[in-house]
């Protein structure tokens, strides 16, 4: 067994991957994993998704979409446990014991439920209690730190809070506090129209694109016509290459958009290509995936276990 801190991190999946979520999130979170310092787990919040992925289909795919994307892009399942929440039901049970001691005011102050009501939705009681569950998540595996984007703080508060009142009110020191990593956007990514890249916008660079794809995609970001350099052409090459070797390229092609657009199609196939062969590789062979997640849900499940049954001690119904 490690010894070393536990780190754990929870992921939707809700969609096909763009380069937005690689640069945002994906590749800080496996540098963690990779970094030696912690015991990784990486979990596949399908349970969390049901609240808004309601069809078994689109699940299932954006389930595999996620775990070979984030394997693709060197997530190593040998040093990480990979599993779907769904797999580990001690999610849903501490859930429920959290539920019982949490109250309804509390949870509305939460900001998730704040914007979903402010939208004018009825909201569903899955969306209400989804920071239950996240605690439980946290909480089932002894976790230290919990890498998030900044967006995901109030959560860590609310599972350390759960944390402290389920250790309080039944006297044990069962839980133990995580801290959250903050990983700050390195920079938000912008789309093929220069607002935010995101899937709800349909402005996104696929992850996994083959160079056709993306050719067709990088043509049709919207340029200025009015300035010597494409701004949101730049933006986007910058994140695959240092200032000092596009000044040159963007000087001599001063104006040439079309020239630029071709060297970015140029520079985004390179990059995209090794990680683009280990996607069409995992998904050629579903073994794979199918494998990973099988064995990180049995060693999950074993942890998780383990301290469900002190907590089912802890309030008496064991
Ligand atoms: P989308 O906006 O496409 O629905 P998600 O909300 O599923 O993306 O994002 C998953 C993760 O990827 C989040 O942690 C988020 O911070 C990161 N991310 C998404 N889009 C961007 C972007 N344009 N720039 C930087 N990070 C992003
Ligand atoms: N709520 C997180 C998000 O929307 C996903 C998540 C679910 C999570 N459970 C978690 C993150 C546990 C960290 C730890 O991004």
């Amino acid at each position: 067994m490690s010894r070393k801190p536990v780190m754990l991190s929870g992921i939707k999946p809700t969609g096909e991957l763009h380069i937005g979520n690689y640069f945002g999130a994906m590749r800080q979170l496996v540098e963690l994993t990779r970094s030696g310092k912690y015991a990784p787990f990486i979990m596949v919040a399908d349970y969390h998704a049901l609240n808004s992925v309601q069809d078994a289909e689109t699940m299932r795919a954006h389930t595999r979409e996620l775990v070979m994307g984030y394997i693709a892009v060197g997530l190593d399942p040998k040093d990480v446990t990979l599993f779907k929440q769904s797999e580990v039901p001690e999610h849903t049970e501490l859930a429920w014991i959290f539920d019982t001691i949490t109250t309804m005011p509390y949870l509305m102050r939460a900001h998730a439920f704040k914007a979903a009501e402010a939208k004018g939705k009825e909201v569903s009681v899955g969306t209400f209690n989804y920071p239950m569950l996240m605690a439980a998540d946290i909480l089932l595996y002894d976790t230290a730190v919990v890498p998030v984007g900044a967006d995901q703080k109030q959560h860590i508060e609310y599972a350390r809070d759960t944390a402290e009142k389920f250790n309080r009110v039944y006297k044990t020191d069962t839980f133990k506090l995580p801290e959250p990593y903050i990983m700050e956007d390195v920079a938000t990514v912008p789309g093929t129209d220069g607002q935010k890249m995101s899937k709800s916008y349909g402005n996104t660079i696929r992850l996994f694109a083959t160079k056709d794809e993306l050719a067709k995609t990088v043509m049709g970001i919207v340029t200025d016509s009015s300035g010597e350099r494409p701004q949101n052409v730049y933006v986007i090459h910058k994140l695959i290459r240092s200032d000092a070797e596009l000044m040159p390229l963007y000087e001599e092609h001063r104006g040439k958009y079309k020239a630029l657009k071709d060297a970015l199609i140029e520079d985004l196939d390179a990059f995209i290509a090794p990680m683009r062969a280990r996607y069409e590789a995992l998904k050629d062979d579903p073994s794979i995936v199918n494998e990973t997640l099988l064995e990180g849900g049995r060693a999950a499940r074993s942890v998780a276990e383990g301290k469900m049954q002190e907590v089912r001690k802890a309030v008496g119904v064991a």
